[in-house]
């Protein structure tokens, strides 16, 4: 084998210079993920891709690509978030299935956690699908919510690299059939101080400020377990940045919002992400603020923003989410909403040592 390691150069477009490059990253994503999970249910267009894997003004994200001879054979991904370095690095490495046990995964690994560790990461983290087989030898993470199979290939890997199993998360699916058939009443939902708006693509400015309030409420009020957790601000600029991001890739942003009428406050948000033409729409940020709890408010707005993806968007088959295996309240509308595990996330982290934070810090 004649293994290089470089790093690829993002592309403005699709259709100009390194936009073949790109694609051809994507589809390794693709089929690493989708040979894991055993099915090709979470594939991502290569346009959404790259609109989630350019580097944003909040999130530096560098490739690199392993390739034995011209053959793309792997990558790696290094994300850290220059406002919020305490935060760490998020890495990712995969490695196409018929490459592996050559090394490949170990030397992509190695090269991302220099890139991290030379900007001063404190901590390494890692977000990985892992296969959901039952049975077998398991690993738990230390809060005792889910398990994983020990003899998973990135189970196996990451513990030899030094990373610790923090959190096991659900990936699960809901078919559009069943909320179709449950469809919500026309009767407002008003009898009590809360009353819901719903609206598709950009956020209308009189609630970006309170949408930047929730989102950076959202970065710590999520069940994040043993993994190290800040405080990731949000403000209007960003929620801009992130919308238009999201249109100029050919998505909507389904968004539901609970104002609570006499403060006029809004008191929680939920949101899908459909991109024109996938049979799978995607189940993204829910958040109840705590005050507000325990007034069936993430099922109202789960529900009201399951109605709208039905009523804009009658091709979409299924919605895909990912939850905490601790974060059982959410886990608890989810189920009663219809949706059925078909995958495993899990969230590993490694402390870099003192000595090389400090070194290159
Ligand atoms: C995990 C992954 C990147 C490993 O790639 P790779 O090129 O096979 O990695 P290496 O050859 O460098 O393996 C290094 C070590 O990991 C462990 N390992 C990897 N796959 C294993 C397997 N199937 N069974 C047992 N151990 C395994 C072993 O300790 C191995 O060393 P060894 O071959 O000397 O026993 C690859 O399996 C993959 O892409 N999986 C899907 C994505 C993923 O889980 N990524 C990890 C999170 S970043």
């Amino acid at each position: 084998m004649s293994l290089t390691i470089d790093e690829l150069a993002m592309p403005d477009a699709l259709d100009g210079p390194g936009g073949h490059a790109f694609a051809e990253y994507a589809a390794l994503c693709n089929d690493v993920e989708s040979h894991t999970l055993g099915t090709d249910l979470l594939v991502m267009g290569p346009q959404e891709m790259l609109s989630e894997y350019v580097s944003t003004p909040t999130r530096v994200r560098r490739h690199l690509v392993a390739r034995d001879g011209a053959a793309l054979i792997g990558r790696a991904m290094i994300t850290t978030r220059p406002l919020t370095p305490e935060a760490g690095a998020h890495l990712m490495v995969d490695v196409l299935p018929i490459h592996r046990r050559r090394g490949v995964g170990t030397a992509l690994l190695a090269a991302a956690e220099a890139a991290a560790t030379d900007v001063g990461a404190p901590v390494l983290k890692v977000a990985v699908a892992h296969s959901v087989r039952d049975g077998g030898e398991r690993v738990e993470p230390p809060t005792g919510f889910g398990d994983l199979p020990a003899d998973d290939p990135g189970v196996r890997f990451l513990q030899a690299h030094g990373y610790a199993l923090e959190q096991v998360s659900r990936i699960s699916l809901l078919a559009a059939d069943r909320l179709r058939a449950g469809r919500s009443p026309e009767a407002p939902d008003l009898e009590d101080d809360y009353g819901l708006l719903a609206w598709a693509g950009p956020t209308p400015d009189e609630w970006v400020d309170q949408l930047a309030a929730l989102r950076t409420r959202m970065s710590t009020d999520a069940p994040s377990a043993g993994m190290v957790a800040v405080v990731d601000p949000w403000d209007g600029d960003r929620v801009r940045e992130h919308d238009d991001r999201i249109a100029s890739s050919g998505r909507t942003v389904l968004t539901t919002v609970a104002r609570h009428a006499s403060s006029g406050v809004l008191a929680g948000f939920t949101e899908i992400v459909v991109s024109a033409g996938d049979a799978v729409a995607v189940q993204e940020d829910t958040l109840v603020v705590s005050d507000h709890r325990g007034r069936r408010l993430g099922m109202r707005l789960k529900r009201a923003n399951a109605d709208q993806l039905v009523a804009a968007f009658p091709a979409v088959e299924a919605v895909v989410t990912w939850n905490a295996e601790e974060n059982r309240p959410m886990l608890d509308v989810n189920e009663q909403l219809g949706f059925r595990e078909v995958g495993r996330e899990a969230g590993w982290q490694k402390h870099v040592h003192r000595d090389v934070a400090a070194r290159n810090g």
